[in-house]
C-alpha cells in the first residue's frame, strides 16, 4: 500500500480561497501555489509559469460517504438533466469533479460508457493467471478514444466562460474528439495536425465533424507550440485551448480510474498501465487517486506504469537520468539539458504508434507527480513490440490502435523483468479503437503500406455539399493566422520571448 502525505502532493491553500469558491485553479508548484478562480481561462500559472490543477475545498462541498453512492446511476436511461448526467461515465461521478456552476453548463454526449474486460485468453498468452489481466476499453467512447472523457469537461468549462472558438494541436484523437464536441456544442473547432503524421481514421473524423483542419508543415511538437502562441499569446483571436495543458481536460480523464474501481467493486487493482504521449492521462490518474485517498474513499493506491515508444521516449530517458517529482522540487536543468540535446541533433520523434509520437510532453511535471503518488515506473517498448502486442489484443480481445498496445507490450516487459508478478491484478488502458488506424493493421497482416498506395492515387477536387478538406500551411505564425480566416496584418504578433518572460515555462 502506498501512503502519501497530502501536503507534498498539492500545495496548501487557505480554506475557502480568496475567491470564496469551493473549486478553484491552483499552480502545481508547491513553492508558488498561486490560486485562480475557475472562471479564468488559463493554461499556466501567471506568477511562475507552472502547470495548473483544479482543486476543491472538500470541506465546503457535499460529503461523499463512500464510493458505492455512485453505483445506482449506472443504469439510468439518459433522459432529463439528471438522467443525462447519470448516463455519462464521466458525470455520474460529478461530485468528484464539481467545478461547474450549474448542471446546465455540462456538455455531454454520453461519453465514458466503456468496458473493463477480463482478458483471460490474452492473460494465458502472457502466462498470467485467469482474472489477473483486465483491459479498459476506452476506444468504446463516442469518438473512439479516451479523449472524450476530458473533452466533455473542457467543453463544459468553455461553455462556462462563453468560448466560441476552440482549438487544439493533435496527433489525431484529440482533434477527432474536439471536432465532434465542437459540432454538437455549436462552437467553431480548429485543429492543428502535423503533416503526414496522423492516421486516416482520425483525420477523417476531424474533417467529417466540420473542424477547420490545418495541416501544419511540422510535427506535433511544432503544432502545439503554434497553437499555444495563437491561444495564449494572442488573446484577440479569442481561441480557447483544448490541449491537455488545459487543467479541466484532466478532471474528466480522472473518471477512467473511477470506472475501473467501480467495475472491481471499489477495490484497487495492483497496477494500472498506460501509454505515455503528452502525459495528460497518467497525470489525471495520479490526481484521481491522490484525491480519493485524501477523501478517505480508498485504502490502496495502485502502482502506475507509463509506457513510451522507443522513438518518442522523453519521459523514460529523463527518469533514467534521475528526474523525479521530489515534492515539487524537481531539477529543471535535467529537462533543459535533454531538450538542448534534442535540438542540437535536430531530433524528431518517430514511431508507428503515431498517437504518442511526441518528444516534448507538456504535462511532464504532473506525470512526475503521478509517478510519485502511485509509486510508478516508466518503460519504453519498440515498434515491433507494439505491433505484435496490438495483434495479440485483436486476436484475444476486442482490438485497439497501436499506441494503446504499448500498455500490453509494457506489461509483458514488466512481467519478464519480474517487476510485476503473475499474482498481481493488472489493468491495461486501451486508449483508442482498433479502427482508428486500419493502415497499421493491414500493413501488419499483408505487408502493404496503404499510405503509399493512397499517395499515388489520382486526386479529384472534393465536391460533396459538406466537403471540408484540410488546409496545408507552413509552420509560420502569420500564414497560420491567415489560414484561420483572420487578417494577420491587423494583429499585433507576440514579440520573440526574452529569457525569464512569463507566462509559459519552456523547459
Ligand atoms: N493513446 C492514444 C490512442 C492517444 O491518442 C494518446 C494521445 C495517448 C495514448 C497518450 O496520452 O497524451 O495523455 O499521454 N493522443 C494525443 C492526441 C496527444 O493529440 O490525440 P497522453
Amino acid at each position: 500500500m502506498t501512503s502519501i502525505p497530502p501536503l507534498y502532493l498539492f500545495p496548501p491553500f487557505v480554506s475557502l480561497t480568496p475567491m470564496k469558491q469551493a473549486a478553484f485553479q491552483q499552480c502545481i508548484n508547491p513553492a508558488c501555489g498561486a490560486t485562480y478562480a475557475v472562471g479564468e481561462i488559463k493554461v499556466s500559472c501567471g506568477k511562475c509559469g507552472s502547470l495548473l490543477d483544479i482543486r476543491y475545498d472538500w470541506n465546503h462541498l457535499p460529503k461523499i460517504k463512500n464510493l458505492n453512492f455512485f453505483e445506482h446511476r449506472w443504469s439510468t436511461k439518459g433522459t432529463g438533466t439528471e438522467g443525462r448526467l447519470d448516463f455519462s461515465g464521466v458525470w455520474r461521478f460529478r461530485e468528484l469533479l464539481p467545478f461547474y456552476r450549474s448542471e446546465e453548463d455540462i456538455v455531454s454526449i454520453g461519453e465514458g460508457r466503456t468496458v473493463l474486460q477480463q482478458a483471460d485468453l490474452l492473460a494465458q498468452q502472457l502466462h498470467m493467471k485467469p482474472g489477473k489481466l483486465l483491459l479498459q476499453y476506452e476506444g468504446l467512447n463516442p469518438s473512439g478514444s479516451f479523449k472524450d472523457n476530458g473533452m466533455t469537461a473542457a467543453f463544459t468549462h468553455a461553455r462556462m466562460v462563453g468560448a466560441h472558438k476552440v482549438a487544439c494541436a493533435s496527433t489525431g484523437n484529440t482533434s477527432a474528439s474536439l471536432a465532434m464536441f465542437a459540432a454538437l456544442a455549436q462552437m467553431q473547432g480548429i485543429v492543428f495536425i502535423g503533416s503526414g503524421k496522423i492516421s486516416f481514421g482520425k483525420l477523417s473524423q476531424a474533417l467529417d465533424y466540420g473542424a477547420l483542419t490545418l495541416q501544419v508543415k511540422g510535427d506535433f511538437d511544432d503544432c502545439l507550440r503554434r497553437i499555444r502562441q495563437i491561444a495564449v499569446d494572442i488573446p484577440k483571436l479569442g481561441v480557447y485551448l483544448m490541449n491537455s495543458v488545459n487543467p479541466f481536460r484532466l478532471e474528466g480523464q480522472k473518471s477512467i480510474m473511477y470506472r475501473i474501481l467501480e467495475a472491481l467493486d471499489w477495490q484497487s487493482p495492483d497496477w494500472i498501465i498506460v501509454p505515455g504521449g503528452n502525459l495528460g492521462n497518467c497525470s489525471a490518474f495520479g490526481k484521481a487517486f491522490a484525491e480519493l485517498k485524501e477523501l478517505g474513499l480508498i485504502r490502496k493506491i495502485p502502482r502506475l506504469a507509463i509506457i513510451n515508444a522507443t522513438g518518442a521516449n522523453t519521459l523514460c530517458e529523463l527518469v533514467d537520468r534521475g528526474l523525479k517529482w521530489d515534492d515539487g522540487k524537481f531539477d529543471p536543468t535535467i529537462i533543459q539539458k535533454y531538450y538542448a540535446g534534442l535540438d542540437e541533433a535536430n531530433y524528431r520523434p518517430h514511431t508507428i504508434a503515431s498517437a504518442i509520437e511526441i518528444s516534448r510532453p507538456v504535462n511532464l511535471p504532473k506525470a512526475l507527480r503521478a509517478l510519485s503518488i502511485m509509486n510508478g515506473v516508466v518503460r519504453q517498448v519498440t515498434d515491433d513490440d507494439i505491433l505484435e502486442h496490438r495483434a495479440m489484443v485483436a486476436r484475444w480481445g476486442f482490438g485497439c490502435e497501436p499506441a494503446s498496445a504499448a500498455s500490453v507490450a509494457g506489461l509483458h516487459m514488466l512481467l519478464d523483468q519480474q517487476i510485476i508478478s503473475k499474482d498481481e491484478t493488472v489493468v491495461c488502458i486501451l486508449t483508442g479503437h482498433e479502427l482508428k488506424d486500419p493502415n497499421a493493421t493491414v500493413k501488419y497482416h499483408t505487408g502493404i503500406d496503404m499510405k503509399s498506395v493512397q499517395d499515388m492515387a489520382p486526386r479529384t477536387a472534393p465536391h460533396g455539399k459538406l466537403s471540408n478538406p484540410p488546409i496545408v500551411v507552413a509552420d509560420d505564425l502569420k500564414a497560420i493566422i491567415r489560414a484561420m480566416g483572420v487578417d494577420a496584418d491587423a494583429i499585433d504578433l507576440p514579440k520573440a520571448k526574452k529569457a525569464g518572460d512569463l507566462p509559459t515555462v519552456e523547459y
